[in-house]
């Protein structure tokens, strides 16, 4: 099992703290946010990873992360990407990494409170396709949302103005080595992007695409000013520390 770090983007939401570097290095309590994906991959025990960023502070990874002491490795993968292409675009240039192996993406601003270890297991068992994680939120419209009727997704929408349900689609997907071949079928949405959002979709039509719900909290760390304080706390509070 490989596993992607996408740490990519401008962090346009964030501005003014991401005028001058990515937000994936601004601090979530005492480490840099990208860390915490990191290290939740080493944690599920996967070990051969790859890190695609990009912009102009691509090379404060290479100097943070070096060859990944501070998470027991002894070598990291990076790659760049060039613009804004969108998520599915970013693990696109993961293709000749990854091969014919399973792989385990990892959005760099996600944090999940028990990590992905089980869920990681459970793909494990699948023979093909597709696993995402769910996760019920407040403010549905800023996420892609899962449409679930007896237990199956019906549909994924990005970002639903009038939204059926609170179920998002947090940045964890897991995927066969097929996705790429999805990949490559894929026209930018209205925001330029590649949207994983349309990945996920395709294993759905193609019904190989299986779900947990996440237990425990979850934090999409990099959202906006107000998801980027609560992360800080959430994790300052999960290490004991009195505020
Ligand atoms: C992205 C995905 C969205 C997902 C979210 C989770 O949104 O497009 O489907 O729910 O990550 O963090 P973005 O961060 O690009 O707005």
């Amino acid at each position: 099992m490989k596993g992607i770090v996408l740490a990519g983007g401008l962090g346009s939401r964030l501005r003014p703290l991401t005028q001058i570097t990515n937000k994936h290095l601004l601090p979530v309590y005492n480490k840099p946010m990208v860390y915490y994906p990191l290290q939740m991959l080493v944690d599920a025990g996967i070990t051969d990873i790859m890190l695609v960023t990009g912009g102009n502070s691509a090379g404060d990874f290479l100097r943070l992360i070096r060859n990944g002491e501070d998470f027991g490795l002894s070598r990291i993968n990076y790659a760049y990407q060039t613009g804004e292409g969108g998520i599915a675009e970013a693990l696109g240039l993961a293709r000749d990494f990854v091969g014919n192996d399973r792989m385990v993406v990892v959005l760099g601003d996600n944090i999940l409170q028990y990590g992905i270890k089980q869920a990681v297991a459970t793909f494990a068992k699948q023979l093909s396709g597709a696993h995402i994680l769910l996760k019920e939120v407040d403010h549905p419209q800023e996420y892609g949302i899962a449409e679930v009727e007896d237990q199956h997704i019906r549909r994924i929408i990005e970002k639903p103005k009038q939204p059926s349900s609170n179920l998002a689609v947090i940045g964890v997907y897991m995927y066969c080595a097929d996705v790429f071949d999805i990949i490559a079928t894929l026209t930018p949405s209205r925001r330029g992007e590649l949207e994983i959002t349309d990945v996920n979709n395709a294993y759905l039509q193609r019904g190989e695409l299986t779900y947990d719900l996440v237990e425990g909290w979850w934090l999409d760390a990099g959202e906006n000013h107000a998801s980027l304080l609560r992360a800080n706390l959430t994790v300052a509070r999960e290490q004991g520390v009195e505020l």
